[in-house]
């Protein structure tokens, strides 16, 4: 989704705003732009397509300054294009801006009487115009942001600039994040932290409704209310190391390849003796866990997928009910919450709109607390819930999220086992499951030697439109999760099924076209799936089996690939690897663009 990036400083910067946009590129992007102070005013940069094409621009230019902000699009109002490129632009003021004006079309109107004439389809180009309406009525650049954000309705991170206060910036954000960095002598706007880790990792986290002004000389943070207030600086954990490709192809093959370390990060500190801490979910989690009576699960995408496997989890071994939904239904039904329930959202990101949403939505509802599964710390979902489990995957850049979903399995394998503990999950159980936890590094790298047969295998779906994953019990979401990476990165359309609705509809489309992927670790559903697969079989359909070495014998599949055994909280993870593999090889076999897949986006910050 859309990325910002200002600095205010005594050198020349625009090689730094390119930079800064360059590695928000993950977020997913169509157009980008840079807007600086020159002698005569604002001069701007726009191109559709890649930052290296506006970096292209730039050298073509010369064009240079010492103050400026920069911005990479997503287009949400009006097509990918030049013209609706930030940064925009009115007289003497330029605007970058993420997220959504919801009242865009009534203050163009009102714009549109007042004399001010419109260069885009955007709903940016409304502020650009209201901060020069106020200037010109002789307000500062702070006190115009100050009166303009209030008439806002929706979500927005902006940045705004002008000639008449060369040097200042003024940010400000609601519902869209946005950090201020702190360098000596300058200062930057981002939003978020990876665009500025190679200028530094100290960081003020902008709060709902704050507006910040900086200059070379420092920042000071309003509330939307107008008070001054102070905003802790905090050092990153992420060092710019974290996000550089090193010799691998793509991020998310590097990605695939840090999930052995991801997975160890995320249980560091977390067992110990061959128990879950229960302390890692705070203070009282005791008292807590003991107090849940229900566990809504709650997020998008990816992350809907661990959930989905999380309420198998919770409810075997903890004996819990527990419902999985997506943010964006959740939010706009009426849900009824029993006493008694726990509201636990998971995200990466930790800034997804909907899940954010969900979660404030939440907050106002009786739930017990509201905990978070989340990548990154001081997100907005993580400073908006009362207990936090971070994943420490570390950065994920690739948009496809591979080392993310395996960490949130993790998270919430470590859950589903400390709730069930409280609840009287007999001893042997536990321990198996605490075993295999830890014992899940290992297997990653094990499993992760298949990489090479599936690659070989990833030439056979090249030529395919379709494809099919089925799967049961945990399995269902791992298919999911397989069947969103293949349609994610290499455009081939495919659907998962749960393997016993196969009959009821999908097999229609079962022919020698149609690949049938299944995922099948030897659980207790094996025998019932092993029958699903010779429907398939019957029909002429090709099969691929991704199984561990218990279940081969006797399976007829044109392709077998065999996993390691594992056991009901491994499985899902280990099952999940070949098919982030598969994906992946049959992405660049099409030769599509795997890390930034068209039109799509790492982190949805709008609705
Ligand atoms: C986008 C990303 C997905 C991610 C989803 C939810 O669609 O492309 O990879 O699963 O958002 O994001 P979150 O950050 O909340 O996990």
């Amino acid at each position: 989704m859309c990325g910002i990036v200002g600095i205010s400083a005594q050198r020349n910067i625009v090689k730094h705003l390119i930079d800064g946009l360059a590695a928000l590129e993950y977020r997913g992007y169509d157009s980008a732009g840079v807007a600086l102070l020159g002698p005569d005013g604002i001069v701007r940069l726009r191109a559709k397509g890649k930052v290296r094409d506006l970096a292209a621009l730039q050298l073509e230019t010369g064009l240079d300054g010492h103050c400026g902000i920069a911005h990479t699009r997503w287009a949400t109002h009006g097509v990918p294009s030049e013209g609706n490129a930030h940064p925009h632009v009115s007289g003497q003021v330029s605007v970058v801006h993420n997220g959504i004006i919801e009242n865009h079309a009534a203050l163009r109107a009102e714009l549109q009487a007042q004399g001010y004439e419109f260069s885009s389809q955007t709903d940016t180009e409304v502020i650009a115009h209201m901060v020069e309406r106020a200037q010109r009525a002789g307000r500062t650049l702070l006190q115009a942001v100050q009166e303009v954000v209030p008439q806002l309705h929706g979500a927005y991170a902006i940045v705004v600039v002008s000639a008449r206060e060369p040097g200042t910036l003024v940010g400000a954000r609601l519902g869209s994040p946005l950090v201020v960095g702190l360098g000596e002598g300058e200062q930057y706007f981002g939003s978020d932290v990876h665009a500025l880790l190679p200028l530094t990792r100290r960081f003020l986290y902008l709060e709902e409704g704050d507006v910040a002004e900086l200059s070379t000389a420092g920042v000071q943070v309003y509330t939307l209310a107008g008070e001054k207030v102070q905003r802790e600086v905090k050092e990153s954990q992420f060092n710019a190391d974290a996000v550089q490709r090193g010799d691998y192809a793509h991020y998310m093959l590097k990605e695939i390849h840090e999930q052995s370390q991801a997975v160890a990060d995320t249980l560091e500190g977390r067992i110990a003796g061959g128990k879950v801490l229960t302390q890692i979910f705070g203070v009282e989690a005791e008292q807590l866990l003991a107090a849940t009576q229900a566990v809504h699960i709650i997020a998008c995408g990816t992350s809907y997928h661990a959930g989905l496997v999380a309420r198998y989890w919770i409810e075997q071994l903890a004996g819990v009910p527990c419902t999985t939904e997506i943010a964006s239904e959740y939010r706009y039904r009426d849900p009824v919450v029993r006493e008694g329930t726990l509201f636990l959202t998971i995200s990466q990101s930790g800034e997804t709109a909907d899940t954010l949403a969900a979660l404030k939505l939440a907050k106002q509802m009786p739930y017990l607390a509201q905990l978070a599964v989340c990548n990154v710390p001081e997100s907005s979902i993580v400073r908006e819930s009362s207990l936090v489990l971070m994943t420490r995957a570390g950065p994920e850049i690739g948009v496809a999220s591979t080392k993310a979903f395996t960490t949130q399995l993790v998270a919430l394998a470590l859950f589903a086992l400390a709730l069930g503990r409280v609840k009287g999950l007999d001893d042997a159980r536990y321990a198996d499951g605490v075993r295999q936890l830890e014992q899940l590094p290992g297997l990653i790298v094990e499993t992760l030697k298949l990489d090479a047969e599936i690659k070989t295998l990833a030439e056979r779906f090249t030529d395919k439109h379709h494809a099919l994953f089925l799967g049961r019990g945990t399995h269902w979401p791992v298919a999911m999760e397989g069947a969103l990476k293949l349609k994610e990165i290499s455009y081939i359309h495919a659907e998962a099924y749960a393997a016993g609705e196969l009959k009821h509809g999908p097999l229609a489309l079962v022919d020698e076209d149609m690949p049938v992927i299944a995922v099948a670790p030897n659980d207790r559903l094996i025998d019932k799936l092993k029958s699903n697969l010779e429907e398939v079989r019957a029909r002429g359909g090709q099969l691929y089996a991704f199984v561990d070495e218990t279940v081969a014998h006797g399976l007829d599949a044109a392709h077998v690939v065999i996993l390691p055994a594992a056991g009901e909280i491994a499985a899902p993870v280990i099952s999940t690897l070949p098919l982030q593999l598969l994906s992946y090889h049959v992405a660049v076999l099409r030769g599509t663009d795997v890390d930034q897949p068209r039109n799509l986006a790492k982190s949805v910050t709008v609705e």
